[in-house]
């Protein structure tokens, strides 16, 4: 919950604000998640898509943040989720960091994006999952939640991802508030 800016009102880095479960839930009825799927949240916050995507779907999750606070709420929110959740054997696991730092692992195959930095950074950051998907051929899946133009640019110009599907939310005000999910190859 809540929203966390950084003190120095950074360019490249964005504020904390979790996806609205509402959201999430309506992703995932358009949009499904494979027994064999590894995901990964780019700009993770405290968990909140992690934890739901671990939970209802029980695959492994991985979160990259840069805000240790962030993080460290990320990993309390962790031991309390894990003791409920003992009966998922799929691992969670934060990783404090730079996103466009993050080593692609060949199984991570779904990456999720909420508005979490620069563009120049989200460029670095799918130049690595290109090229992950190069050294291991596999299927590969980007959703962007509440995509502004210049990532859909990016995406469009600097990746052999291909939009497959769209996910508005109804009735919102702001034409930015859906999903957009890009395919690879
Ligand atoms: C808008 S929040 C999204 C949180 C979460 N993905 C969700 O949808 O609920 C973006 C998060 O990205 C983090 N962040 C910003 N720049 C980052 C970077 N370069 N590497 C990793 N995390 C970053 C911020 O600290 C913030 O917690």
């Amino acid at each position: 919950m809540g929203l966390r800016e950084w003190r120095d009102h950074t360019v490249e880095y964005n504020r904390y604000e979790a996806t609205p479960y509402e959201a999430l839930d309506l992703l995932f009825k358009h949009y499904k998640i494979e027994k064999t799927d590894q995901v990964v949240d780019f700009g993770c916050g405290r968990g909140r898509v992690v934890f739901y995507i671990h939970n209802r779907f029980q695959v492994p999750v991985t979160g990259i943040e840069v805000n240790e606070l962030t993080y460290e709420e990320a990993l309390q929110n962790k031991a309390r989720y894990r003791q409920r959740a003992q009966h998922i054997k799929a691992p969670i696991r934060f990783e404090f960091g730079l996103a466009e730092h993050y080593q692609v692992r060949p199984e991570d195959n779904v990456f999720y994006f909420f508005n979490p930095f620069s563009a120049k950074t989200f460029n670095k950051v799918v130049k690595n999952i290109v090229r992950s998907a190069q050294e291991v051929e596999r299927t590969m899946d980007i959703i962007l939640y509440y995509p502004l133009p210049k990532f859909k640019m990016i995406m469009q110009q600097n990746t052999p991802f291909r939009l497959i599907n769209k996910v508005r939310m109804p009735r919102a005000k702001d034409k930015a508030e859906k999903f957009l999910i890009y395919r690879y190859p």
